[in-house]
């Protein structure tokens, strides 16, 4: 028999995190824990233990995440791992049970994730909420469609000095678009901007975009040099690049696209919408292969949906079944922006995995009802569901965390 429950210091927090370093990385030293705990706290991240012995483990971030017209406290699960020793036996679904009833308690209505494989977490209720994809730009290929008029300076800064530029550029790409999670200093200062020895040979570069007497744009990125056959074969790896205007974010892609020696431009975790693809002169070249982004789960449905703007004031009767978090069972109705429990009868019955999918805006209810996802009860009623939930721009988480 095992048990689950927070870690109890340091040492177990590391056995709990090596669940997921077991397939992903080597363990942690204490630098590395003790770094990770200020953006984990100890407390969030579960263990599963036999014997006292640590067997898996799985962990949440505490950040504001946005959606559609506002912001939520939001679990970001994370460092999911089970022994391989200890593989399905239930220890993950032991997790999963606990660590969804701790952000119950902790007043956190919605989780989301990044999953390693699309079928762990349909069955904990979390639903495909956003799509992302990668490009990759041969240089040749790079033009942009209109003519592009440069009003900008681009210029490399120091992450002493990005820690001060970029995250009011991250704060506007929240206000614009849901799905996009609250970054703190520490966040910044230790993930984000860090340059960790072991890349030394090869850092991330930090560049600044001043238009209009402010910074508007930034992107991380690092260049892998390569030569082959007596040309360039090198590779630009753009890590993150975020404007908080059309105009900043075209100049920035400009940039990118304009560095010398690059053989092919690579991105990853683009959406659908962003604007690179009109941009570009051809953007069939860019290759862009879409798959699943971030899942998101509601953990409290009532205050899930009402912690979100609607496009309309129409209402909608829902029939939810919750397996896992049974609290959320039973019919809601949205009025008026808030949901409510009510005894009128449900208009479209769905597992909550799928209200989860439709939740940023990323699967309309027309989606889900061509997959089977949901049952439509009254006649229009995924039309009118659509007209409520419908939300542009579509969600775009820019990290996996
Ligand atoms: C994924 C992982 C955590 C599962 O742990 P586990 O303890 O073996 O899972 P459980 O025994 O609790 O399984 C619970 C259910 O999920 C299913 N399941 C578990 N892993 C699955 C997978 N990779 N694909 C599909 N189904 C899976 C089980 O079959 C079981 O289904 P059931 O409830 O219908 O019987 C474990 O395999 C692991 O650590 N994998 C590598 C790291 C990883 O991918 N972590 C996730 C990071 S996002």
């Amino acid at each position: 028999m095992f048990e689950v429950r927070p870690s109890n210091g340091l040492e177990e927090y590391g056995n709990a995190i090596f669940g997921i370093g077991q397939y992903f990385g080597a363990r942690p030293d204490e630098d590395r824990l003790l770094r990770f705990s200020k953006v984990l706290e100890i407390q969030r991240m579960h263990a599963a233990l036999e014997d006292g012995e640590v067997i898996g483990g799985a962990g949440a971030f505490a950040y504001d995440f946005s959606v559609p017209g506002g912001t939520l406290p939001c679990a970001g699960v994370s460092v999911v791992g089970v022994y391989p020793t200890h593989r399905r036996r239930g220890v993950l679904r032991a997790l999963m049970d606990a660590q969804l009833r701790d952000v119950h308690e902790r007043g956190e209505p919605i989780a989301a994730l990044w999953a390693s494989e699309e079928t762990i977490y349909g069955r904990f209720g979390y639903g495909l909420a956003a799509w992302a994809g990668d490009v990759k730009i041969a240089r040749e290929w790079g033009a942009f469609a209109r003519p592009l008029e440069r009003r900008g300076q681009v210029r490399f800064v120091t992450p002493e000095q990005a820690l001060d530029l970029f995250p009011p550029i991250w704060e506007a790409l929240r206000r614009e678009r849901p799905g996009v999670f609250a970054r703190t200093r520490e966040w910044w200062e230790l993930r984000t901007l860090r340059l960790p020895d072991d890349e030394k040979a090869n850092p991330k570069r930090f560049v600044a975009l001043d238009l209009d007497g402010e910074t508007q744009a930034y992107a991380i990125f690092r260049t892998h040099t390569g030569f082959e056959n007596g040309v360039s074969s090198a590779r630009t790896e753009v890590i993150e690049a975020i404007g908080s205007t059309p105009q900043a974010t075209a100049e920035l892609w400009r940039f990118l696209l304009d560095i010398d020696w690059t053989a092919t431009f690579e991105a990853s975790l683009l959406p659908p919408d962003h604007p690179l693809f009109l941009l570009l002169a051809n953007p069939r070249r860019a290759g862009y292969r879409m798959g699943d982004g971030l899942w998101a789960r509601l953990v409290d449905v009532g205050a899930a949906l009402s912690g979100r703007a609607y496009a309309g004031d129409g209402s909608i009767v829902f029939g939810v079944r919750d397996a896992v978090c049974s609290w959320n069972e039973g019919r809601w109705k949205l009025e008026d922006g808030i949901a409510s429990r009510t005894d009128a009868d449900a208009e479209i019955a769905l597992d909550v995995d799928a209200l989860g999918s439709a939740y940023l805006g990323a699967v309309s209810f027309d989606q889900l009802r061509g997959a089977l996802r949901l049952e439509e009860l009254v006649e229009g009623a995924v039309q009118r569901a659509d007209a409520l939930f419908g939300w542009r721009p579509l969600p775009w988480c820019p990290e996996i965390f």
